[in-house]
């Protein structure tokens, strides 16, 4: 079992300040993402067909695929295993955005790439990008959320891709989505922004605003519509209330703006979010995921003694029960209990301890600031300027995939 001591709750909040920076990056960098869009549109050119051939392929799933019933995935330690990690490279994905690529952006060390997730009491499968594609043959799968749950994407489209022949893929932004198909599959992997999950002022794909916050916790058509019939569904929201200790938001008339405290105002946006659940999702044609907070690694006093730095020049995971102040736990449990009150099954993936453990995979300095790489004098300065948020790809959440990987396998053999 793993132990969480009770957090400080002061500190909390505190991230932010740092945050709200990064995440303004995180949207110029859309922009520019935007602009670079016609030229990547050449590395991943149209099938012309139009037709879709989907000649089903059935899949062999062996014994040792299979997680036993009783075993708790997320539970586990982080081995050294530089034989199966990486499981792409920066060089073979190259639809990997500029903010993620750590190597080429100067990052020395490399072995945050090589650690293997490995639960106590079985075994991850190891991912096979074909059988994947064939369970999600004539399907969509759609990451919901914040950029955390874009770089899962992100990852998720490097873990497929290597396998499906030039011109049969495509990577289109449609905004507030991102779409990678696979033509031959007739498969979409999708991405759609909603930060906050419930309607907000945030909600322009390339053009947020990040400062100035205000967010509707009761309406979410807008986006939900965008979500009917996907069969696959990952949802993530999480950093983006953790700005201050309160928000502005408005529940029914727009023109009634109050203060709420963070975790009131996050429990009624999860409601709001459930009860179109509830509604609209047909459980026997459709999956729902939730993915927890993704940890943040801002004080490094928090695991060893700190001189007021953050996860810059960190190259080893932690090895010991470890939780940070940045994983709120009131939002967790909010999670667990309206999770818990669906009589729709939406299952956790749970990430939040085992990305905890993993200081060491942060973009840190090698990463984006303002939509562009870090100058070498900020670099010298990575007090203000690490990126202790956002993760290296390949790497945290590409495990992530393997987890999402796993649940999925075991689902498609149960059928
Ligand atoms: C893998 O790790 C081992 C142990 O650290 C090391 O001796 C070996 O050189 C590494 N292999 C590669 C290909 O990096
Ligand atoms: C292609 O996939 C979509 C779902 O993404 C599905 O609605 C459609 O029926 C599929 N087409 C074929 C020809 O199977
Ligand atoms: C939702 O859509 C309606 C109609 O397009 C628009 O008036 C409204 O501003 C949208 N809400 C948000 C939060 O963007
Ligand atoms: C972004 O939105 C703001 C306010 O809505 C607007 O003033 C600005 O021109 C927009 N910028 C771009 C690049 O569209
Ligand atoms: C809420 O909005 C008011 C008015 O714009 C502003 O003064 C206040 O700082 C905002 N509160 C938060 C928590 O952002
Ligand atoms: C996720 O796991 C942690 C332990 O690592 C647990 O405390 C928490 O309740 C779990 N969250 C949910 C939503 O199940």
């Amino acid at each position: 079992m793993t132990i969480l001591p009770s957090p400080d709750r002061r500190s909390q909040y505190l991230f932010p300040a740092a945050l709200a920076s990064l995440m303004f990056i995180g949207c110029l960098r859309v922009v520019l993402d935007n602009l670079k869009s016609s030229h990547q549109s050449h590395l991943f050119y149209k099938s012309l067909s139009g037709g879709y051939q989907t000649i089903r392929r059935p899949i062999h799933v062996s014994n040792d695929e299979i997680i036993d019933n009783g075993c708790n995935i997320f539970e586990g330690k982080w081995v050294w295993d530089n034989e199966s990690h990486p499981l792409y490279t920066e060089e073979s994905c190259p639809l990997l955005v500029k903010q993620v690529t750590c190597q080429k952006n100067g990052r020395p060390d490399s072995s945050y790439q090589n650690w293997k997730w490995q639960p106590d009491e079985c075994n991850l499968p190891r991912f096979n990008a074909l059988k994947l594609l064939e369970i999600l043959r004539d399907k969509r799968l759609m990451f919901v959320g914040d950029s955390v749950q874009r770089s899962m994407f992100d990852s998720m489209v490097c873990l497929v891709q290597s396998v499906i022949p030039e011109g049969k893929k495509s990577l289109k932004r449609v905004p507030p989505r991102k779409i990678f198909r696979a033509e031959e599959y007739n498969a979409s992997i999708e991405f759609y922004w909603a930060p906050f999950l419930v309607e907000s002022i945030s909600d322009h794909a390339t053009n947020h605003t990040v400062l100035k916050r205000l967010v509707r916790l009761d309406s979410i058509s807008n986006h939900s519509k965008q979500w009917e019939g996907v069969d696959i569904l990952v949802y993530e929201s999480y950093v983006w209330w953790m700005y201050k200790p309160t928000i502005n938001a408005t529940y029914g008339n727009l023109k009634n703006i109050k203060e709420y405290d963070v975790t009131t105002a996050y429990k009624i946006a999860m409601e709001t979010w459930a009860k179109w659940i509830e509604t609209s999702i047909k459980p026997h044609n459709q999956k729902v995921f939730f993915m927890t907070m993704s940890p943040t690694h801002l004080w490094n006093w928090e695991w060893k003694t700190g001189d007021g730095g953050n996860c810059f020049s960190e190259s080893q995971p932690i090895q010991r029960p470890y939780w940070g102040t940045g994983s709120n736990l009131d939002i967790m449990g909010i999670v667990k209990d309206v999770l818990g009150r669906l009589r729709v099954n939406v299952r956790v993936l749970n990430i939040t301890q085992l990305s905890e453990y993993r200081k060491d995979g942060h973009a840190s300095v090698y990463g984006e600031r303002k939509g562009k790489l870090l100058t070498k004098e900020q670099r010298l300065d990575p007090k203000n300027f690490a990126d202790c948020i956002h993760w290296c790809l390949p790497g945290v959440p590409d495990t992530w995939n393997e987890i999402l990987y796993a649940v999925l396998l075991q689902d498609y053999r149960k059928f």
